[in-house]
């Protein structure tokens, strides 16, 4: 159960104003999509969750503890380009991120600890539909596959957060519906909590437990470098999404009163 906290994060690119005052409060186990035109900052606002990036000033808590200056293994991530290793098989793709966790030096597992490693490995390819492809490529592999094939590999960590820009943005239509059940199904099962970047608002809609929207105020040109987006709408998607816990009973997820109900105008 991770609840993760920004303070006032604000973030600057040399002159450039890109993110202003942001606050949020992400429950444990919800599922947040976040939306707004391209270039106000949905990325960066990921890559410092994941700790690849800095804020100018702000600060993010996980779990009450501030985030270390690096990604580790507490946030798992997929980007919308496949981030798969195309040299590994789809298994050897799962496997990776266990081994290089627990085995830092040498990026392979042994004895008992492979074993168990490939066991979770397989279980996790049973749920996103890939057990009888463990031994392919991904070259070998679909689109929707390789996607996967990629939230499988991001899952073997047991994140506590998984991070999502734009997952499924480069899927045709009918295997994005699919993806998204397969989503919804892990976000239930493995109860985690999940930011997801994306374009599509009936996807934010249909996945998320609560939409944020981020929108720069100020638009005009001489204006775009001095004021940064800021959270335009909250939303929570009603009815709430529920999550089960472990011991199977359902728990709704924490959601924030509703804020505002029309984010169109701020997605393109
Ligand atoms: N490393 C960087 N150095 C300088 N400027 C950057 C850097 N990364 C992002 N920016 C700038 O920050 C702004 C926000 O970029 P970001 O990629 O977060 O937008 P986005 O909302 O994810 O856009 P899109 O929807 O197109 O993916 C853009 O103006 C971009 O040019
Ligand atoms: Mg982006």
């Amino acid at each position: 159960m991770t609840t993760v906290v920004l303070e006032k994060i604000w973030k600057e690119y040399g002159n450039q104003i890109v993110l202003e005052n942001i606050d949020i409060t992400i429950e444990s186990g919800s599922f947040v999509a976040l939306v707004g035109p391209s270039g106000c900052g949905k990325t960066t606002l990921l890559k410092m969750l994941l700790g690849e990036e800095r804020p100018t000033s702000g600060r993010i808590l996980l779990d009450g503890v501030p985030l270390k200056a690096e990604p580790d293994w507490d946030r798992g991530v997929v980007f919308q380009r496949y981030s798969v290793f195309p040299h590994l098989t789809v298994l050897g793709n799962v496997l990776v991120g266990r081994e290089f966790e627990q085995s830092r030096l040498l990026g392979r597992l042994f004895g008992a600890k492979r074993k168990t490693a490939i066991e979770d490995a397989r279980a996790l390819l049973k749920s996103v539909g890939l057990s009888d492809h463990e031994n392919k490529y991904p070259a070998a592999l679909s689109g929707g596959m390789q996607q996967r094939l990629a939230l499988a590999q991001a899952l073997m960590r047991k994140p506590k957060v998984l991070l999502l820009d734009e997952p499924f943005g480069a899927l045709d239509p009918g295997i994005r519906a699919e993806v998204h059940a397969l989503m919804n199904e892990l976000w239930v099962e493995q109860g985690i909590t999940v930011v997801m970047v994306t374009h599509d608002l009936s996807e934010a809609f249909r996945l998320g437990t609560r939409v944020i929207a981020l929108e720069r105020r100020r638009n005009r040109p001489e204006e775009k470098e001095r004021y940064g987006a800021t959270i335009a709408h909250d939303i929570a998607v009603w009815p709430p999404k529920k999550q089960k816990k472990l011991n199977g009973s359902a728990v709704a997820s924490e959601v924030p009163a509703l804020v505002a109900t029309d984010v169109s105008a701020a997605v393109h």
